[in-house]
């Protein structure tokens, strides 16, 4: 049996690796939008765009970069503790910068209608159709208690389709192995300022503006 000494030397020697590389990464930036605020009016307002790209997801990227900060230095000590302390930070604000990098590109002011190709005949094949797809994942995101998110996500073993619903910012591959393709926010700074307290409104309208080029785009690569 080791004793404590002998795992702490242990695992100085496996991060040793990890160290250079945390050491050596650059920070984390806020992605821009590939369309201006206003762009996907009426159906999400401009000014809840501009909130929640440039303050919402820029606090998670600033303060994931703070918290990469803080693991880099008890990497450094071989502070387990302050390693262990620091994951809720590294999962909530890298959960907020995964979840919101992905949800931006899954919308476009060109979006809407229905997918085609592969993912309309995996839709097809793992729901039923798009409409029933559409239903089951309305309906479990607006069901999400709280904060969180609605997902449909490729299970990578069985290749199929699966929708499911993270709480707060829990991202998708990272916390059920899912690859995510298509997310819907549903914290209400992603809605309230628009939609008040009817979350199911704000549901049914974003379908209008779902990026299919992207989800099927992501897709393809989470096949390979
Ligand atoms: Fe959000």
């Amino acid at each position: 049996m080791l004793c404590v000494v002998d795992v702490v030397i242990l695992c100085a020697a496996t991060l040793s690796p990890a160290l250079g590389t945390v050491i050596s990464r650059q920070k984390h930036s806020l992605p821009d939008l590939t369309y201006d605020y206003g762009a996907l009016e009426p159906h999400i307002s401009a000014e809840i765009m501009q909130l929640h790209h440039s303050k919402h997801h820029a606090t998670y990227v600033n303060n994931l970069n703070v918290a990469e900060d803080k693991y880099k230095e008890a990497l450094a000590k071989g502070d387990v503790t302050a390693q262990v302390s620091l994951q809720p930070a590294l999962r909530f604000n890298g959960g907020g910068h995964i979840n919101h990098s992905i949800f931006w590109t899954n919308l476009s002011p060109n979006g809407g209608g229905e997918p085609t190709g592969e993912l309309a005949a995996a839709i097809k094949r793992d729901f039923g159709s798009f409409q029933a797809m559409q239903d089951k994942m309305s309906a479990a995101t607006v069901a999400v208690q709280g904060s969180g998110w609605g997902w449909l996500g490729l299970e990578k073993e069985t290749g199929m389709l699966r929708i499911t619903a993270c709480p707060n910012q829990d991202p998708l591959q990272g916390t059920t192995g899912l690859v995510p393709l298509l997310g819907i926010d549903v914290w209400e700074h992603a809605y309230y300022l628009q939609y008040k307290n009817v979350r199911p409104d704000y549901v049914k309208a974003i379908w209008n503006i779902i990026n299919w080029e992207n989800v099927s785009e992501r897709f393809q690569s989470a096949k390979k």
